[in-house]
C-alpha cells in the first residue's frame, strides 16, 4: 500500500491492522488528523556518521556557557541515568522516581550556571544537533495542509525551538509542551518554568492540555511519532479519539528492546535516521 512500509527497517506487529488504521485515517481525511510528537531522537537524529547527536540538553551542556566541573558533573549523571533509561529489564515504576532525579539534577546544575537568555540561539546554531533527513517535507507538508503538530518533549523547550527556528520549520502550526527556562529581568536563567516534564510523565502533561486539545475536538485521528516508551502516552488527553497510529523509533539496544517496541508502537522504525516513512504514511492519510 505504501511502499516505504517494505524498507528493510520497518517492522509491525499487525500489518493488517496498521493498514486498517490507515485506510480509516485516510477516508476521514487530513482536517480530521493532527501530529503528536516528540523531539529528542524522534525529530531529531540519533546519529550521523557514527556519532551521537546531541539532545536538547546536550546541547547546552557541550556549549562555552557550562564550566568544565558543571560538564563533567551532567556526563556523570547522564553515564548514570541513561542506561537505566533504556533498560527493558527495569519496570517503569522502578524507572520513574530516577528519572525524576535524573531530570531535577541536571536542572538544578544548569541553574547554577547562569546561563544568558541571549546566548542560546549561538549555543544552538554552532551545535551538531540535526533534525532527521526529511525534515523539511514533514514539517512543511503539515504547514501545508494546516494539520496541528504538536511537540511533547522531556527536553528544553527554549532550545527545541531554537533548533526548529533555524531550520526554517517552526511554522504556526507547530505548537511544543517542554521545559521552558525561566529567566530574571536581566534575562539570566533562574529556574524552570512549571511542572518538570520528563521521559515518563508525558501522559499528566496531556491530560494537563486538554484544553488545548478541545480546541482540536475534531481532529480524532492522530499520527504519534515516538522513540521511548513513555512516548506512547503522548496522546492521552485527546477527546475523542477515533484513530491513532503509533510509530516508534528503535535507536539504541535495539535487539533488547524489540519486542517491548513492537508489543507497543504499531510500526517501529529500527536505526533508520529518516522521516522517510512518517512522511510517506503522511501523504497516504493526506490524500496526496
Ligand atoms: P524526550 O526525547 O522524551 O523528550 O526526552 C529527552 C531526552 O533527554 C531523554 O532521552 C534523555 C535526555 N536527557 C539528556 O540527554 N540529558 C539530561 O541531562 C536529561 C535530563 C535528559
Ligand atoms: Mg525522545
Amino acid at each position: 500500500m505504501i511502499p516505504q512500509l517494505s524498507k528493510s527497517s520497518v517492522s509491525m506487529r499487525d500489518p493488517e491492522r496498521v493498514e486498517q488504521i490507515l485506510t480509516s485515517m485516510r477516508e476521514a481525511g487530513s482536517s480530521t488528523l493532527q501530529v503528536i510528537s516528540d523531539f529528542d531522537m524522534t525529530l531529531t537524529r540519533f546519529a550521523y556518521n557514527g556519532q551521537r547527536c546531541p539532545t536538547c540538553h546536550n546541547i547546552l551542556e557541550n556549549s562555552k556557557l557550562i564550566s568544565e566541573d558543571c560538564k563533567a558533573k551532567l556526563q556523570k549523571l547522564l553515564d548514570t541515568y541513561y542506561p537505566i533509561e533504556i533498560d527493558s529489564t527495569r519496570s517503569v515504576e522502578e524507572k520513574l522516581p530516577l528519572m525524576v532525579e535524573w531530570w531535577t539534577k541536571a536542572h538544578d546544575l544548569l541553574v547554577q550556571q547562569k546561563i544568558s537568555k541571549d546566548h542560546l540561539a549561538r549555543v544552538v546554531k554552532e551545535s551538531e544537533a540535526m533534525l532527521r533527513d526529511g525534515y523539511q517535507q514533514f514539517f512543511g507538508h503539515l504547514h501545508q495542509m494546516s494539520v496541528p503538530l504538536l511537540i511533547f518533549s522531556a527536553g528544553i523547550g527554549d532550545v527545541l525551538e531554537e533548533v526548529i527556528r533555524q531550520a526554517g520549520v517552526f511554522h504556526p502550526n507547530v505548537k511544543v509542551f517542554s521545559n521552558y527556562m525561566d529567566f530574571d529581568d536581566s534575562g539570566v536563567l533562574r529556574a524552570f518554568k512549571g511542572e518538570l516534564i520528563h521521559i515518563y510523565n508525558k501522559r499528566e502533561g496531556a491530560l494537563i492540555n486538554v484544553e488545548h486539545f478541545k480546541e482540536l475536538q475534531s481532529r480524532c485521528n492522530v499520527l504519534l511519532l515516538g522513540d521511548s516508551l513513555g512516548d506512547l502516552n503522548m496522546a492521552d488527553g485527546v477527546l475523542g479519539l477515533k484513530n491513532i497510529l503509533k510509530i516508534g523509533y528503535l535507536n539504541d539496544k535495539v535487539d533488547e528492546r524489540r519486542q517491548s517496541y513492537l508489543d507497543t508502537y504499531d510500526i517501529i522504525l529500527e536505526k533508520d535516521e529518516t522521516m522517510d516513512v512518517p512522511n510517506a504514511i503522511l501523504l497516504y492519510i493526506t490524500g496526496q
